[in-house]
């Protein structure tokens, strides 16, 4: 019996019992306690602890998993045996106070032996250790009598948290004169009787009712039902495999077959995490993710093929999967795009490092690689420490996990030091009382100002010279400094009529802007220069800054009144705005945002920028950022009679001047938090 009429034979047997037939739900769970959804039972946590409310009594499905990184972590395993997946597919029924033990130990047997004919001489059964209950069923049921299991073995829980209970287990027998003992006995169902629900001391209270939570592995279904001891010789993996054999040229035999196994099973792991939503990246499930992508990778070398892999091979997961799993087809670009991407970058970078770590092997007396030749193929070739440690376990050498981590906590160090280095330096500068940059709101105006210091390399100067990357602070500038999300201003500093300095970025510290650039000529403490700022760059973030505010008034009408800024980022031509709203937009209510965005810059409101007392600013209804602290005197930018808000960055004087917004994109940032970017300007345009 082939993977697709397993799903269906199991389905219809569960309808026929009064189960509502649900889809799968995502591999990104609703629950911050878990990476990846690891059970069936996971997006039904809620309904178990009786926190929602159940959708049907008796419920059936079969669920996509992945059990890698977190708790239940099978990675390691992946491709030394013929059992382990990191991503497999769990048949599932449950039932949410309705049947209890009798009814599922009565539908599982059935199943198994009446539908799927299975040998009942072949199938053992065992039972939790004080559960006479469930003992006493299997003999009614089956005549068989249950092996008895600790808390080890039969007590099941997702997570150190939440809903658990004993279970019974039932296992399938390959027979005597297995060659390897540990293939003989295969699990494949687990019904666990969910009671109990453990709180973070420990303590297990009873659930509000008593559930049923079953488990079965299609792979070893399929494994049981098609004579195979090893899942990876069933039809699905056989057809993927061959996949790996077509693309890479290679033929699979006794010696490779792990990294065939490694290569099928991490194709369905990524393409279904991608297909879901996981972008590969270096935190979280992003980074799970991005560790397969790349242990794949290294065993396609081993196998001597070095292009890009999992993207070539995703169509035919699709053949294989992709009637069960819509969302494979539907998100087939984006998959293909990502992995693409991750494969180019990690390409060369793999060979590299490969090379270093061979030439690193040679030096080693002792069978231990060091913690630092670890950390430097993470920081500087990408490969995930796991991914070392599982080349060189094919060599029987370890690595210096301590001396890893203690290299990478140094570099976290150093990495602080940098970001905070120079702001250090400035924030010690206590002669400094400040920069005068009251006309940083009018661009235009000339500044002669005076230069107070000096700073190159981390050294406070007198003198630099043409080439020097330096800080330097004025008396008085008319130079925006980055704050309040607004990106500071560029531009240049003249010297007798001539450029001294090309400023990239003007940045604050408390209340001293820096001009950040690079000299062309000898500049000297107590020289006078003109500053001049890229007026095309400020009009451009200006008319951003604008936007941003009508953004958020947008919002508040499409969506609600309780829309809030999180945080933004304005520079030129582009906004990212981040806001509080608890799910998707649709795509109308993006359409209506940006349409009331554009109705707005077509009237040319007229934009107010007024200087008042806080309580003023109050009473006036302007808004005010969530925490953030401002001064007594404040300003205000009004535009039209839709926005008005407190803020002190700058702005155009007519809605006009955006010429148009375009929303480029609202993802998830975090839970309850909203990020669009948008687009203003020629940019938009
Ligand atoms: N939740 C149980 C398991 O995953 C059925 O084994």
């Amino acid at each position: 019996m082939k993977y697709n009429e397993i799903r269906k034979t199991f389905l219809n047997f569960f309808e026929s019992k009064g189960h509502k037939i649900v889809p799968s739900a995502s591999l990104i769970p609703n629950d911050p306690t878990l990476l990846f959804t690891v059970a069936g039972m996971v997006p039904w946590k809620g309904i178990l602890q009786g926190t929602e409310p159940p959708f049907a009594p008796r419920v059936a499905d079969v669920q996509k998993c992945i059990r890698a990184g977190g708790k239940h972590n099978d990675l390691d395993e992946v491709g030394f045996d013929g059992r382990h997946h990191t991503f497999f597919e769990m048949l599932g029924n449950w039932s949410f106070g309705d049947y209890f033990k009798e009814s599922a130990i009565e539908y599982s047997w059935e199943l198994l032996t009446k539908v799927l004919g299975l040998n009942p001489n072949k199938l053992r059964v065992t039972t939790y250790e004080t559960d006479e209950e469930s003992t006493e069923i299997w003999r009614k049921v089956s005549g068989k009598e249950a092996i008895r299991k600790d808390d080890k073995e039969n007590w099941w829980s997702a997570g150190d948290t939440g809903p658990c209970g004993p279970c019974t287990e039932i296992f399938y027998d390959f027979g005597a004169g297995i060659e390897n003992e540990d293939d003989r006995w295969v699990e494949i169902w687990n019904d666990v009787f969910m009671e109990y629900d453990r709180d973070a001391n420990g303590n297990l209270l009873p659930l509000p009712k008593k559930n049923v939570d079953t488990g079965a592995g299609l792979e070893r279904w399929a494994a049981v039902l098609q004579g195979k001891i090893d899942n990876y010789d069933t039809d699905l993996f056989v057809a993927l495999m061959k996949a790996v054999e077509d693309l890479t040229g290679v033929k699979k035999t006794s010696e490779n077959t792990s990294s065939f196994k490694v290569i099928a099973d991490h194709l369905r792991a990524v393409g279904f995490a991608i297909a879901d939503g996981v972008i590969p990246s270096n935190t979280d499930r992003g980074y799970v993710i991005r560790r397969i992508l790349r242990r794949a990778m290294r065993h396609s070398q081993i196998l001597g093929y070095k292009g890009p892999l999992l993207s070539k091979l995703y169509p035919t997961l699709i053949t294989e999967m992709g009637e069960a799993y819509p969302e494979l087809v539907h998100e087939e670009k984006h998959v293909v795009e990502i992995i693409q991407n991750e494969e180019n970058s990690f390409t060369d970078l793999l060979q590299n490092g490969m090379k270093l770590l061979e030439t690193e092997i040679q030096k080693i007396n002792n069978n231990v690689l060091p913690g630092d030749v670890a950390f430097k193929l993470f920081d500087t070739y990408g490969f995930p420490l796991d991914l070392t440690q599982t080349i060189l376990r094919e060599k029987n050498i370890d690595v210096d996990v301590a001396g890893f981590e203690k290299s990478m906590n140094e570099q976290k160090e150093r990495s602080r030091a940098d970001t905070k280095g120079t702001r250090t330096l400035w924030e010690s500068q206590k002669q400094l009382t400040g920069t005068d940059d009251s006309t940083k709101y009018k661009p235009d105006s000339e500044m002669h100002s005076k230069v107070l210091s000096i700073l190159r390399n981390g050294e406070f100067v007198e003198s630099a010279d043409a080439n020097d990357e330096v800080e330097i602070v004025l008396d008085k500038t008319n130079f925006y400094g980055t704050q309040g999300g607004q990106v500071g201003d560029s531009g240049e500093l003249q010297k007798d009529g001539k450029t001294i300095m090309t400023v990239s970025e003007a940045s604050r510290v408390d209340n001293i802007v820096i001009h950040k650039g690079t000299l062309t000529d000898t500049l000297n403490v107590g020289d006078s220069v003109l500053t001049l700022i890229n007026t095309s760059l400020r009009q451009q973030t200006a008319r951003a800054h604008t936007a941003a505010h009508l953004l958020q008034a947008a919002l508040r009408q499409v969506l609600n009144e309780d829309v809030e800024q999180r945080g933004s980022k304005v520079s030129p031509d582009s906004v990212r705005f981040d806001f509080s709203f608890g799910r998707a937009m649709t795509t109308e209510e993006k359409q209506a945002t940006e349409d009331l965005i554009n109705k707005w810059i077509s009237e040319d409101l007229p934009v107010s920028h007024e200087e008042m007392s806080l309580e003023k600013a109050k009473a006036k209804g302007a808004m005010a950022l969530f925490g953030e602290k401002y001064g007594d005197t404040v300003k205000v930018i009004t535009a039209g009679d839709v926005s008005c808000e407190l803020c002190g960055g700058t702005h155009i004087y007519h809605t006009g001047e955006i010429m148009h917004a375009k929303i480029n994109k609202e993802k998830s940032i975090s839970s309850g938090i909203r990020r669009i970017t948008m687009s203003v300007g020629t940019l938009a345009e």
